[in-house]
């Protein structure tokens, strides 16, 4: 029997509203919880996802302040945007999309937003603070598989193994973080994508985490039975059928490997709504900790 599909849709549609419900008490206290994003630049896969993000807000009542700055926008000037956020009571959350033009210290730039107002979660403290078991912010992303995983009813994660193909700071770290805590207590492989034999260690996996960017990447014969496995991939593939030409697959071959799977995220619809869902979670959250503390 094939597995189920983690329809990351219906899961953000619950969460969406669960959020407004939270955004209409907190507009009765006069606090309208608002996101700040900051673009630079015309990479259009970025410009896209920030205005995913911008109608995702409004979709459910938070305000949002997108700056969309020019590709020569300079260093000095973005650091002084930011300290301006940050000293603005009416902002709650600050994103940086990435990747920045080339001009940018990425590091300088993410070190410089307020790690309270940090709600992507890259700030190197909230970094430090998680991998250390401490109450910070985790990235969208990590956020959005602990999320899928509980609200599919995964609670006990204990003796599980997780391998995570993709190591680099947006996905495989803050993953692994989350993961390996002994409140959660996964066991966590990390993985470079070209690692020699690969196929041994994704087959170990119980709960499979993917973002190579590579279509078809993972093939039935990579996963063992009952894997839970979750796809960050965002590829497009031509595809005559389609009315553009083309469509959006992930890594996995999800038609063979839903065969063999427990569940399986599907791009899209997966992670893509549940990680702008869990962004927009977060802005609420430090919206409702300034209600709290008056
Ligand atoms: N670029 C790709 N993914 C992300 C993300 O989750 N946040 C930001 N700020 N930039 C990204």
């Amino acid at each position: 029997m094939p597995g189920v599909t983690l329809d990351g849709r219906r899961m953000s549609a619950e969460i969406r509203q669960e959020l407004s419900l939270r955004i209409t008490a907190l507009s009765e206290k006069d606090i309208v919880p608002t996101l700040a994003g900051i673009i630079v630049g015309d990479d259009a896969g970025s410009a896209s996802y920030v205005r995913l993000k911008e109608k995702a807000a409004a979709e459910v009542g938070l305000r949002s302040e997108m700056s969309r700055l020019p590709q020569d926008f300079t260093q000095k000037d973005l650091l002084t945007r930011i300290a301006d956020l940050n000293d603005r009571d009416d902002i709650h959350g600050i994103f940086v999309q990435l990747p920045l033009p080339k001009q940018f210290d990425e590091e300088r730039i993410l070190a410089a937003v307020s790690p309270s107002k940090d709600v992507d979660g890259f700030h190197p403290q909230n970094v430090g603070r998680a991998w250390l078991g401490q109450e910070a912010f985790v990235p969208a992303t990590p956020a959005a598989i602990m999320e899928t995983l509980r609200r599919a009813g995964y609670h006990d994660l204990r003796n599980l193994h997780a391998v995570v193909v993709n190591a680099d700071n947006l996905v495989g770290k803050p993953i692994a973080s989350c993961l390996c805590q002994p409140n959660v207590g996964a066991t966590v492989t990390l993985c470079d994508p070209d690692a020699p034999d690969l196929q041994s260690l994704t087959r170990q996996a119980d709960i499979l985490v993917v973002s190579v960017n590579r279509p078809g990447f993972i093939t039935a014969d990579m996963v063992k039975d009952g894997v839970i496995a979750f796809d960050f991939g965002s590829n497009y593939v031509d595809d005559s059928a389609a009315t553009q030409g083309y469509r959006l697959v992930g890594d996995i071959d999800f038609a063979a490997v839903i065969e063999k799977a427990a569940a399986v995220t599907p791009v899209p619809g997966g992670l893509g709504p549940m990680t702008i869902t869990m962004l927009l979670a977060h802005t609420v959250a430090v919206a409702e900790r300034q209600s709290a503390t008056g």
